[in-house]
C-alpha cells in the first residue's frame, strides 16, 4: 500500500474533523498540505497537526507535483470548480457535499469525472459509512423488510448552533436548507431504495428564527416526495433541535420497519434523577458521525490504493443536487415539481 499524500482545502467546522482524522486515524495517508484563508487555521495545521506546507491559495497548493489527492472541505460554492481543477492536475478527489450549487456546473463536473475514470472521486455522504446505516442496508438487502413502501427522515441541527448559522447566512450562501441539509437524506433514500425521485412538494417556515427570512434561508424545511418505484418519502430538515443533534431515519417495508437514531443517544447511559429518566443525547455532527467520518476517508484512500471506483460517485452528487434544487423550487413556487 502506498502512502497517499493529501492536500486539503478548508479547515473550518468540518475541515478540522477531516484533517485530524487524516493525521490520526486514516491508514496509508498523510496530510501533506493544507489551504485556508483563515490565518489561525493555518497556524493550527502547522502547530497542532504538524503540516509543513500551508497555503492561502488552493490553485497554488495543487501545483505541488508530489500530491496524490485532495480533500475539499471549503464552502459549497467552491466545490465544482475545485473538483475540476484537481482532476485537471491528475489528482484523486474527496469532496464534501454538495458537489456544487448550480446544475449546469455539476453536469460539467460529472463529464470531467467521466473523462478521468482512472481517478477516484468520492463525495462526503458519510452516513453511508455509519455502522447503524450499514446494518440497516444489509438487513434490507437480505430482504428483512420485504419491499420498501415509505421512508421518513429527520435531520435537525442543535439549537445551540442556530445563532452561528444566522451569522453565517448573513454573509454567505449555504445553497438553502434542502441543498445544505436535506441532501444527506435524499442520498440515503436513493441508497436504500435504489430508486430515483419522481415528484416533490416542499414547505418551510421560520417560526423559530424569523431573522432567517431576511437572508432567504429556512429554519424548517419539509418535503413530501414520491419515488419512481412508488415509495413515499417524508423529509424534514431543521436548525432548532433543543435536545441535541437529531438525525433519525425510518424505513417501512411490507415485512417490517427499521428506525435508526429515533432518539439521538450519546451512549448507553440512562440517568435516573429528579428530572425523571434521562438519556444523554449527541450534541453535534462530529460526535454522532465520528466513526463514519473516519470510515469514509479510509474507504477513499483504499479505493486509490486498490485502483477501485468509489461507492459514492459524481452521479450520486448530481442526482441528489437535482432533487434538492427541485425541493427548493417547490417551496418557492408552492407547487409540486416533477423531476
Ligand atoms: P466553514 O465556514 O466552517 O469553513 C470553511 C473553510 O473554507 C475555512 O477553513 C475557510 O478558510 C476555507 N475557505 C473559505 N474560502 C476559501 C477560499 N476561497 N479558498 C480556500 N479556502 C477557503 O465551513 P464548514 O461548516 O466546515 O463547511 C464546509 C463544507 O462542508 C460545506 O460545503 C458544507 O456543506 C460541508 N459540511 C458537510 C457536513 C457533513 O455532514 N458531511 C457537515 C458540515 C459541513
Amino acid at each position: 500500500m502506498s502512502q497517499i499524500k493529501i492536500g486539503q482545502v478548508g479547515l473550518g467546522r468540518l475541515g478540522k474533523v477531516h484533517a485530524g482524522n487524516i493525521v490520526n486515524h486514516v491508514k496509508n495517508a498523510e496530510l501533506y498540505a493544507v489551504t485556508s484563508v483563515v490565518e489561525e487555521e493555518l497556524v493550527y495545521a502547522k502547530e497542532s497537526l504538524g503540516v509543513e506546507k500551508c497555503y492561502t491559495s488552493y490553485s497554488e497548493m495543487i501545483e505541488d507535483t508530489d500530491l496524490d489527492a485532495v480533500v475539499i472541505a471549503s464552502p459549497s460554492g467552491f466545490h465544482s470548480v475545485q473538483i475540476t481543477q484537481a482532476l485537471e492536475k491528475g489528482l484523486h478527489v474527496f469532496s464534501e457535499k454538495p458537489i456544487g450549487l448550480d446544475l449546469e456546473d455539476i453536469q460539467q463536473v460529472v463529464e470531467n469525472i467521466n473523462d478521468n475514470q482512472d481517478k477516484v472521486l468520492q463525495l462526503g455522504f458519510m452516513r453511508r459509512f455509519d455502522e447503524s446505516y450499514q446494518f440497516a442496508k444489509e438487513s434490507i438487502q437480505n430482504g428483512d423488510l420485504g419491499k420498501i413502501t415509505t421512508m421518513r427522515c429527520y435531520g435537525i441541527d442543535p439549537s445551540t448552533g442556530l445563532n452561528s448559522f444566522i451569522n453565517f447566512a448573513k454573509s454567505s450562501a449555504s445553497g438553502g436548507i434542502f441543498l445544505d441539509m436535506s441532501i444527506h437524506d435524499i442520498d440515503l433514500i436513493r441508497w436504500f431504495t435504489g430508486s430515483e425521485f419522481k415528484t416533490v412538494y416542499s414547505l418551510g417556515n421560520n417560526i423559530a428564527a424569523p431573522e432567517l427570512s431576511e437572508c432567504d434561508e429556512l429554519e424548517t424545511g419539509a418535503c413530501l416526495a414520491e419515488l419512481e418505484d412508488g415509495t413515499i418519502a417524508y423529509l424534514l430538515a431543521g436548525r432548532n433541535a433543543q435536545h441535541g443533534y437529531h438525525v433519525e431515519t425510518e424505513i417501512i417495508g411490507t415485512e417490517g420497519m427499521i428506525r435508526i437514531g429515533n432518539a439521538p443517544e450519546k451512549n448507553l447511559v440512562t440517568l435516573y434523577d429528579k428530572n425523571g429518566v434521562v438519556r444523554p443525547t449527541s450534541s453535534h455532527f462530529p460526535e454522532r458521525f465520528k466513526a463514519a467520518f473516519i470510515n469514509e476517508l479510509n474507504a477513499f484512500v483504499n479505493a486509490i490504493n486498490e485502483k477501485e471506483a468509489s461507492t459514492v460517485t459524481g452521479v450520486d452528487g448530481l442526482k441528489s443536487t437535482e432533487v434538492a434544487i427541485a425541493m427548493q423550487k417547490s417551496f418557492e413556487q408552492k407547487k409540486i415539481i416533477k423531476l
